[in-house]
């Protein structure tokens, strides 16, 4: 009788244990110390600090600076993982900063800041007076009243370009990513804050008005609208939008610029002296074309020569 109930109850606890120990140990996970917190933080925070960290609390405990080589890879990798790894949990993990492996966003380039609330009438006065006292003549001198330049020639209009064009142009000539000396001169003379200002006034301005008729001929349209893909030349139109009108934040109008100015962006583009197009599209593309294509695209997007050359 007395085996027969202590088979009986040996049997009951090799039933009720295993899912007993199962529960209890999943409590354990769910509550307390265990559970999703922890598995996180070990994962993705942890292991990168421990690795920094180590070397510099290393030290600091032995105390024994002269001896750092041998602190560090003989006696540190030994103790300074334990007292880390013991003292962590009670710790919040420090919040890791940049990017999460989630984040698919563009990276920012800096110059989006100095757009950042940029006053336009501020803007306005720097262009029609310059900065003296820093040696900066008027944008007004060189790039006409209200961003059109009279007489075409090197200068480029300003007007009808974005803000952000504007900018990461004037950023560019700022860092010499792209090399103009006049204009390095200019954009190194003025502040962040400065060069905002200019491009939020410019980027308000209307560029000059679509000329009509055809200009450059028939394999300068061709181009435009259709680009060739024998020399895997995408249409400039794709870009720039028809026409050259402009498109998005970062793609300048042509249309309205001299053949000067353009002829000599797309020989320095072809040369690789202007290298600040980011990806290399305009280096690339240039490359691709003939020095008589680009005098015919050249006369397509300037039209009708201004009257006072
Ligand atoms: C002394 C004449 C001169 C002055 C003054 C001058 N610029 Fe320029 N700027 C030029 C020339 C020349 C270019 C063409 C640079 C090149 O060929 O790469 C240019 C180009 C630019 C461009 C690039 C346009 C584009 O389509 O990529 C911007 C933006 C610009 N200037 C802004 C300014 C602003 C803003 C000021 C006033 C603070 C100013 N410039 C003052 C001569 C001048
Ligand atoms: C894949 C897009 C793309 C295509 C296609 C393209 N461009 Fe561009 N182009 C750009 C970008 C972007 C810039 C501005 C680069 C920078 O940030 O300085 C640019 C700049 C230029 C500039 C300098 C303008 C200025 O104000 O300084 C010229 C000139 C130009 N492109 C001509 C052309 C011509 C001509 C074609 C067709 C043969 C063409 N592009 C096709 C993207 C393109």
């Amino acid at each position: 009788m007395i085996e027969h109930r202590k088979g009986i109850s040996i049997a009951v606890l090799l039933i009720v244990a295993p899912p007993l120990v199962t529960l209890i140990a999943t409590a354990h996970q769910m509550i307390g110390t265990g559970g999703d917190g922890l598995i996180r933080a070990r994962a993705v925070t942890a292991s990168a600090p421990p690795a920094t960290q180590a070397p510099a609390t290393a030290p600091a405990a032995s105390g024994a600076p002269g001896a750092t080589p041998g602190a560090t890879s003989g006696t540190a990798p030994g103790t300074a993982p334990a007292p880390t790894a013991a003292a962590a949990p009670p710790k919040p993990p420090a919040p890791v900063p940049g990017r999460s492996a989630l984040d698919f966003s563009a990276s920012r380039p800096a110059w989006e800041t100095f757009l950042r609330d940029a006053d336009p009438a501020a803007g306005k006065q720097l262009a029609a007076n310059g900065k003296p006292a820093a040696g900066v003549q008027a944008c007004v001198a060189c790039h006409g009243q209200a961003g059109i330049t009279p007489s075409g020639g090197i200068f480029p209009n300003l007007a009808g370009l974005s803000s952000e064009y504007l900018a990461k142009q004037l950023a560019d000539f700022r860092s010499g990513a792209r090399v103009q000396p006049l204009m390095n001169t200019v954009a190194r003379a003025l502040s962040e804050q400065e060069i905002g200002q200019v491009a939020a006034y410019y980027g308000t301005l209307a560029g000059p008005p679509m000329h009509v008729g055809e200009f450059g001929g028939d394999a300068a349209r061709k181009l435009d609208v259709q680009g060739d893909g024998a020399r895997a030349l995408p249409a400039c139109a794709n870009c720039h939008g028809l026409r050259g009108m402009g498109e998005g934040p970062l793609i300048p109008r042509l249309a309205g610029q001299s053949r000067e100015y353009f002829t000599d962006q797309m020989n320095a583009f072809r040369s690789g002296s202007r290298q600040n197009d980011d990806v290399g599209v305009m280096r690339a593309f240039s490359q691709r074309l003939t020095d008589a294509e680009i005098q015919a695209l050249a006369a397509y997007y300037a039209g009708p020569a201004p009257q006072q050359r």
